[in-house]
């Protein structure tokens, strides 16, 4: 564009910058004058009553949390690589509060995989997935159908540190580790996905409301996915043990390759 200044406004528009003390036209870094040495007194004086100020070092610009995941996920050549990737992963506050890493049970590259929320006490302790009441029923549930985490079920959560006083998830929580999850999955290769409950529902399928998608196949991440009520809803729920067995059903026979 061409400038709209005659030579002569230009030129005095010049000569004032000059005089307020402007001797640079560009710079790509910000440069700190009360620092440069031969700075004038009342400078000097003026930077030694701010020292920290001046030493303040530039703020690096702000990571994206969920970009970060991403590559880290994608670099992840194996399970044990994902592992050691999610313990290396500083971004998620959860971590800071968590006793462990809970990672995976069960077998990998079981034809099963199983999606829970996050830890509770227990998983925390033990730095392993549905251990406490909920995973005891979840195995007697699994046992129910001739499958247990020790033969046929490889299990995780969508979150791999317990979240304080076992509260939901945040969503930023839940976006920023989806990349790990969706890598745990493609690593696991599992035929089929259940997803736990609402938390992991929304992980997984980006939708909530369990009651309605229970027993109701879904696709996520290339997979069928089944959404089940949570055992730990289950525990306070009896009479929904009703639905949870006709979805266990329902996925004995998708493995079973009758629907
Ligand atoms: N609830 C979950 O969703 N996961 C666990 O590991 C334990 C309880």
């Amino acid at each position: 564009m061409e400038s709209a200044l005659d030579h002569q406004t230009a030129r005095a528009l010049l000569e004032w910058q000059f005089e307020l003390g402007v001797t640079d036209a560009l710079g790509d870094v910000p440069v700190n004058r009360y620092d440069l040495p031969g700075a004038a007194p009342w400078q000097q004086k003026r930077n030694a009553a701010k020292p920290a100020a001046a030493a303040m070092p530039m703020a690096a610009p702000e990571e994206d949390p969920v970009a970060v995941a991403g590559a880290a996920a994608k670099q992840a050549g194996s399970l044990e690589a994902l592992r050691a990737a999610l313990s290396a992963f500083e971004h998620c506050e959860l971590k800071k509060g968590a006793r462990n890493l809970v990672f995976c049970d069960g077998v990998a590259g079981a034809r099963v995989m199983i999606i829970g929320e996050a830890p509770g006490r227990d998983e925390d302790r033990e730095g392993r997935p549905f251990v406490g009441r909920a995973g005891q029923l979840l195995d007697r549930m699994l046992a129910a159908v001739d499958l247990s985490r020790e033969t046929s079920v490889y299990i995780t959560n969508v979150l791999p540190w317990r979240p304080p006083q076992n509260r939901d998830p945040k969503p930023d929580e839940i976006a920023m580790m989806r990349p790990f999850l969706q890598r745990h999955v493609e690593l696991a290769a599992p035929d089929l996905i259940i997803a736990m409950g609402n938390i992991s529902c929304d992980a997984v399928l980006g939708r909530r409301g369990i009651t309605r998608l229970r027993g109701n196949w879904g696709t996520a991440f290339g997979k069928p996915v089944l959404p089940m009520f949570h055992p730990a809803y289950l525990l306070r729920q009896p009479l929904a043990k009703r639905e949870a067995w006709a979805d266990l059903l329902s996925l004995q026979a998708r493995l079973k390759g009758n629907t």
